[in-house]
């Protein structure tokens, strides 16, 4: 590998830029500082997952300072806009998921505000509720559509009957995935202030500035200028920022418009567990056919997500999903349905690695059942079939020299984990008897950078970079920092281009009214899409500063503090990407990055307990920007999605979040946590800023199917749900000792 260039800024380990302001408090989240011109604004739920709406009144109680808006005196469209336009703001005469908002109050401080949500009388008729995927697979109901299908994408390569005609082995499994709450730290929080032009402002926890003010402008039939969308320092997204403050900030800024007053929509942690958005369940069916030797011939997949009961983001979360189901490996011939289905339950939506962990954790499961089938070792089954440069996924895209990586971490992970040992060690403690089981796993992953095929293009993500006086260049862009590092690491990648310090670099908080619109901040977008366009900004404006103080100037950027200048740069499509967004067919994605990941987990048969003792996780991600903040969104990512294989379980009663608060939905703590050894690889991609690609989602990929491939190889039983819950572990073990 040739060396890496001379770099200053990109590449070191630099502290995060933001991290004094919060670890001394410094920082003031939405709730530190309550306005104290500020009404509290609230929703009133249906209690009912489906039913018809009669009325919603004031009883005599309704304090009269206090406001009821129903759907029916909304001062707006009834909708919120995203993929569809399918969810209303209010109920007008259905309920489709029980904590679905029929009214909002709003009310000057709290006590009135209790009081007259307590006076909101809703009387409501009880339907019939479509609960599950299979009654929703059924068509029952139906909750959405003619038959519940909110979408469904297809991909057909070769002759896949043939090919199981003629395979020598023929696999098949059934996997599920459960729900995942993201429990961000800071919960979900806006602030709508009205403007005297009838406009209104948006100050919230948030990621997606733009899609938020896109929201507004639509339902409220406001021009652009008079919807404004500031960023508020946010505590932890996960995804969960992505889609659901759109409807916040709306319900927030009709309540301000009403009542002429700013209006302050925080949420307590029981409200934004029971009624936010969650990763959305899964079900896949899939077969692999396989020659003598362990090749791949074919697959048929059949995966299908609970979307609940609108659209939200739920297509988009399906074709990521499909696109990654056939996972990291050479597939010559395949059938792949997907689709996602409503229920009468609260809508899903976007969570780090969107469709992907779900996709990864059949496909990996499947593979460690045909290892055991085929009598390979799980790790050689993956070595035969990995995808290599040149080949081409199921899907038609055809990885170019230097873009594939599949071989690079698998072999990479099992050398530093000492796989093989490490397998015999626990093969030899397990055979001493006693109540606790040992078992080592290994995991092949890949994900895809920025958005699905030409996305990225029909976004145009478009950034801004402005020389002030002071000499500091500031950076425009609409990405958020949310605790992932964005606000150290687009400034890193500025400092290189301009080659100016990190300390001459101001990152402008995402402002909607100051920034240009660089797309949102999800995907695993923000370092390579993002990040690429900053540096085609960063060297107009030092183009611009040397035209401006000469070419003798010791410091342009210093002398030209005075000139008010500017760049702004657009996203530049790559000309040889091919994308047929109606087939899904070609260059999905324009930089892959890739983990493995070995699993090691003990497990205590008695109370069926399981352990992650050690996580070695290899990724490869072009370029590391930041090399420590890279190996902290490893070892986080690879911890959620560690939980949600065995400990994080969401119930479901009645159509409601049953365990609704942090004392009954566990997820880990730093005592859950297994030691992480962690090792970043590098093979820069033509389409990053200094080859570095998207690195957000990719570890939560790895988590769940390790973890389940450990759990296998430790109790000799077969592992198909996500969570494997100690009560699921105790029945299958007991079928097997029996
Ligand atoms: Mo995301 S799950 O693309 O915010």
């Amino acid at each position: 590998m040739p060396a890496p260039p001379d770099r200053r800024h990109v590449g070191a380990p630099l502290p995060r830029l933001d991290a004094w302001g919060k670890v001394t408090g410094a920082t003031t989240f939405l709730s530190d500082e309550p306005r104290s011109d500020a009404w509290l604004g609230a929703a009133v739920r249906s209690p009912l997952p489906h039913a018809r709406l009669v009325s919603v009144s004031k009883t005599a109680a309704f304090p009269p300072q206090a406001v009821l808006l129903t759907a029916a005196d909304l001062p707006c469209a009834n909708l919120v806009a995203m993929v569809r336009e399918d969810l209303p703001l209010l109920a007008a005469d259905e309920v489709r998921f029980a904590t679905q908002p029929v009214a909002l109050v709003a009310a000057p401080d709290r006590e009135t505000l209790k009081a007259a949500l307590a006076a909101v009388a809703v009387e409501l008729e009880e339907l019939p509720a479509v609960l599950d995927l299979d009654a929703a697979l059924r068509g029952e109901g139906p909750v959405w559509g003619a038959d519940n299908v909110v979408a469904e994408y297809r991909i057909d390569r070769g002759d896949p009957d043939a090919a199981f005609a003629s395979a020598v082995t023929v696999v098949e499994g059934t996997y599920s995935t459960g729900y995942q709450e993201h429990m961000y730290l800071e919960p979900q929080g806006v602030v709508a202030t009205p403007r005297p032009d009838g406009g209104v402002e948006i100050l919230g926890s948030l990621q997606c500035p733009y899609y938020i003010h896109n929201a507004l402008k639509r339902a409220l039939g406001l021009d652009g200028d008079r919807v404004v969308v500031r960023q508020s320092p946010t505590g932890g997204a996960f995804g969960g920022k992505e889609d659901y403050p759109s409807i916040l900030a709306l319900q927030a800024a009709v309540l301000a418009l009403r009542c002429g007053q700013p209006v302050s929509m925080i949420y307590e942690r029981r409200e934004d567990v029971a009624c936010t958005t969650k990763r959305h369940p899964s079900r896949t069916r899939y077969r692999s056919a396989f020659d003598g030797e362990g090749r791949l011939l074919a697959v048929d997949i059949d995966l299908v997500l609970d979307a609940g009961a609108f659209t939200t983001l739920s297509p988009v979360v399906l074709s990521r999903g499909v696109l990654h189901v056939a996972g990291p490996y050479r597939v010559p011939h395949a059938r792949i349905r997907g689709r996602t289905v409503a229920t009468h339950t609260p809508p899903n939506g976007a969570f780090r690695g969107f469709g992907v962990p779900k996709a990864a954790f059949a496909c990996e499961r499947q593979m460690d059942r045909a290892a055991r089938r085929l009598g390979l070792d799980p790790a050689e089954l993956r070595r035969r079939n990995l995808v290599r440069d040149g080949d081409t996924f199921v899907f038609g895209q055809t990885l170019r020299p230097g873009m594939a990586a599949a071989d690079l971490v698998l072999e990479r992970v099992l050398d530093r984990s000492g796989y093989e040992q490490r397998r015999r060690e626990a093969r030899a403690f397990n055979a001493g008897g006693g109540p606790l089981r040992r078992g080592v796993g290994v995991t092949l992953t890949m994900h895809g950078g920025g958005f699905t095929g030409d996305g990225e293009d029909r976004i145009k993500g478009k950034v801004a970079v402005r020389l002030d006086p002071d000499g500091l260049v500031t950076l425009l862009v609409s990405s958020v920092e949310m605790g992932q590092g964005a606000a150290t690491v687009l400034p890193q990648i500025a400092a290189e281009a301009l080659g100016l310090p990190v300390g001459r670099i101001r990152f402008h908080q995402p402002d909607t009214s100051a920034v240009p619109d660089s797309g949102p901040t999800v995907a695993s977008r923000t370092t390579m899409v993002v990040g690429r366009i900053l540096v085609a900004a960063c060297r107009q404006l030092a183009d611009k500063a040397r035209a401006f103080a000469g070419d003798k100037a010791a410091d342009p950027l210093l002398a030209a503090g005075h000139a008010g200048l500017t760049a702004t740069a657009v996203y530049e499509s790559d000309p040889d990407i091919d994308w047929d967004q109606s087939t899904m067919h070609g260059d999905a994605y324009q930089g892959w990055s890739w983990a493995a990941a070995v699993a090691e987990v003990e497990v205590d048969v008695d109370t069926m307990e399981v352990r992650p003792v050690r996580l070695t996780h290899v990724v490869e991600i072009g370029c590391a920007v930041n090399p420590v903040l890279c190996v902290g969104q490893v070892e986080g990512g690879a911890l959620q999605g560690l939980a949600w294989g065995h400990l994080e379980e969401m119930k479901l009663k009645d159509g409601r979040y049953w365990n609704d608060r942090m004392s009954t939905y566990i997820i880990p703590t730093s005592l859950d946590a297994p030691d992480f050894d962690v090792e970043l690889a590098e093979l820069p991609s033509p389409r990053g800023p200094f080859g570095a690609k998207g690195l957000g989602e990719l570890p939560l990929n790895a988590g769940a199917p390790a973890l389940a491939a450990a759990v296998e190889d430790a109790l000799d039983i077969e592992v198909f749900e996500a969570p494997v819950t100690p009560e699921i572990l105790l029945a299958r073990w007991r079928e097997v000792s029996r």
